[in-house]
């Protein structure tokens, strides 16, 4: 399973790019407004400046609603570096927009998606990444995770290449569970990361081994 950080903080992604195990990252406009990112230039610039930290795909996402104008932007943004991966909401006008970039060769991440027929219509389009949003599913009472699971099994039934990239993610065994149900791309916030490494007994035995490691040093 692929790693992304779902973050726009520079900081954020050099500290996980700097474990090793960084694959990509995905951004979206509220995580942009969060880094207090402002007008069309200084929002190109930040996209550059990820693609050049990290090595992977980096998912930046259009803004306009109708299908000329996703395309148009979807251009402009691939055009900043080859890692892009324009990022289209699963609404009608984004269908079409994401069998237009797959036609002309661009990747695409089909975000918003709530449903097995949302995450049909994207592979269809032939989506590179589906994001089916776990956290805010279970937010709303329903099992985000219920949801993976039927992807991975359409998918693999029906032969579809788009790769299922978890999002929306609120904690390490959320990673885990993505990881069972079959996504082949988990997106976290920094803190999941971290979340995965924490065992007390790890710390117990290592602070066991370096008290007896002074016996012989
Ligand atoms: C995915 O690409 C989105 O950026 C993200 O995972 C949304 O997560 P949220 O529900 O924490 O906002």
């Amino acid at each position: 399973m692929k790693f992304f950080i779902d973050t726009a903080n520079l900081s954020q992604i050099k500290e996980a790019n700097d474990l090793g195990i960084l694959d990509g990252v995905t951004t979206n406009p509220s995580l942009m407004a969060k880094e207090g990112i402002k007008g069309e230039s200084a929002v190109f610039q930040h996209y550059k400046t990820i693609c050049e930290l990290v090595n992977g795909d980096i998912s930046a996402e259009v803004l306009s609603t109708d299908f000329e104008g996703m395309v148009e932007e979807g251009k402009k943004l691939a055009a900043i570096h080859p890692n892009i991966v324009v990022k289209v909401p699963m609404i009608k006008e984004g269908v079409k927009a994401l069998k237009w970039f797959t036609d002309n060769g661009i990747k695409t991440n089909c975000t918003l998606v709530f449903s097995a027929g949302q995450a049909i219509l994207a592979a269809k389009a032939g989506a590179t990444y589906v994001s089916p949003f776990i956290g805010r599913i279970d937010d709303s009472g329903w099992d985000g995770m219920l949801l993976i699971k039927q992807i991975a099994n359409i998918y693999q039934l029906q032969g579809f290449k788009t790769q299922i990239l978890a999002a929306s993610i609120r904690n390490a065994n959320h990673i885990i569970a993505a990881a069972e149900a079959g996504a082949h791309v988990c997106t976290c916030p920094l803190d999941s990361i971290l979340g995965l490494l924490k065992h007390p007994l790890t710390d117990i035995g290592l602070a066991k081994f370096l008290e007896d490691a002074k016996k012989f040093a």
